[in-house]
């Protein structure tokens, strides 16, 4: 299989940093919702598709930037935890009949189809709430801090955010190559974005210090629904857990139905490389973020 560092611009298949990644994998394992019985089979739901083995792109990169701002990565969890439950709340939506009717996620059959849309759409939104209440209950800080962190969370998956593009998405046919970028950059670069975003918040930073930071974080947005678009196309339901094709499928406008493969690699290659320029200028440690960078570029799944 073709990947996009087959592009004008190869990389070494990268590492992930695993310790951060184990670190989110248990504490959403610890995550409980329902205090009822009556209640246990939306916790199951809820449970079936947050534990089913996600990348955890988002929460990792939470915690990569509290690392490379030099906080205890541990210090951020609920805020990584919230993110992860989020992105799982999108991803249960993305999939019904009235989205991208797909049938498959992480490898599993996908929440309407094991529990039926109704409960689907009620385990969406749950983890969207529960997101919120672990942020405002269990994230440390100055309170001030955990507000505008909640806050710039919050804006990254609304109307100008991600539910904006996927309503773009799901509208919209005949785009150019500009409103293109603007519907990736809200329908997925928003909340990888915040996932940087939400701890540059917590840590107080001075708007002139999160520049480069937020440089980086929107370049990688982009990068990471670039890379999604070329797998769709390139890559196996085995490998990407998910159904291949389904954005041929469904008429989708992608990067490659816009530009072709070979134009979509080189910009993806484009795109890695502007966000290795914009880490290159902060002010830290980004190790993991470099890493990161590297996986998302490279990745098959
Ligand atoms: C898939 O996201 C949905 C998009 C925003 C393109 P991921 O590729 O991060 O999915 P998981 O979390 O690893 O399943
Ligand atoms: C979905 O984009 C982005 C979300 C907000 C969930 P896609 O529809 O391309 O995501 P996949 O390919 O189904 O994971
Ligand atoms: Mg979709
Ligand atoms: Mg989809
Ligand atoms: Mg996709």
């Amino acid at each position: 299989m073709t990947t996009p560092s087959e592009a004008p611009h190869p990389v070494a298949a990268s590492t992930y940093p695993d310790d951060l990644r184990n670190l989110v994998e248990s504490y959403l394992d610890t995550l409980r919702f329902s205090a009822i019985p009556d209640t246990e089979g939306i916790e199951e739901a809820m449970r079936y598709s947050l534990l089913a083995g996600g990348k955890r792109i988002r929460p990792v990169l939470a915690l990569a930037t509290a690392r490379s701002l030099h906080m205890e990565p541990d210090s951020v969890l609920p805020a990584a935890g919230a993110l992860e439950l989020i992105h799982t709340y999108s991803l249960i939506h993305d999939d019904l009949p009235a989205m991208d009717d797909d049938e498959l996620r992480r490898g599993r059959p996908t929440s309407h189809v094991v529990y039926g849309e109704n409960v689907a759409i009620l385990a969406g939104d749950g983890l969207f709430a529960e997101a919120v209440r672990i942020f405002c209950e269990h994230q440390e800080g100055d309170p001030r801090a955990v507000l505008d962190a909640l806050v710039e969370l919050l804006a990254a998956i609304g109307v100008d955010g991600m539910v904006g593009g996927q309503y773009i998405d799901v509208m919209e046919r005949d785009l150019d190559a500009d409103s293109l970028r603007r519907l990736h950059s809200l329908k997925t670069g928003r909340l990888i974005a915040a996932s940087v975003g939400v701890v540059l918040a917590l840590r107080g930073l001075g708007e002139p210090e999160t520049i480069p930071y937020r440089r980086f974080a929107e370049e990688l947005g982009v990068l990471f629904q670039i890379v999604d678009d070329i797998l769709d196309v390139t890559g196996s339901d085995e490998e990407l857990g998910k159904p291949h094709g389904s954005d041929e499928r469904h008429g989708k406008l992608t990067y490659v139905s816009l530009f072709g493969l070979e134009e979509a690699r080189k910009l993806a290659a484009e795109s890695h490389r502007k966000a290795h320029e914009a880490l290159a200028a902060v002010d830290g440690d980004p190790h993991d973020l470099s890493q990161i960078t590297d996986f998302i570029y490279t990745r098959q799944s």
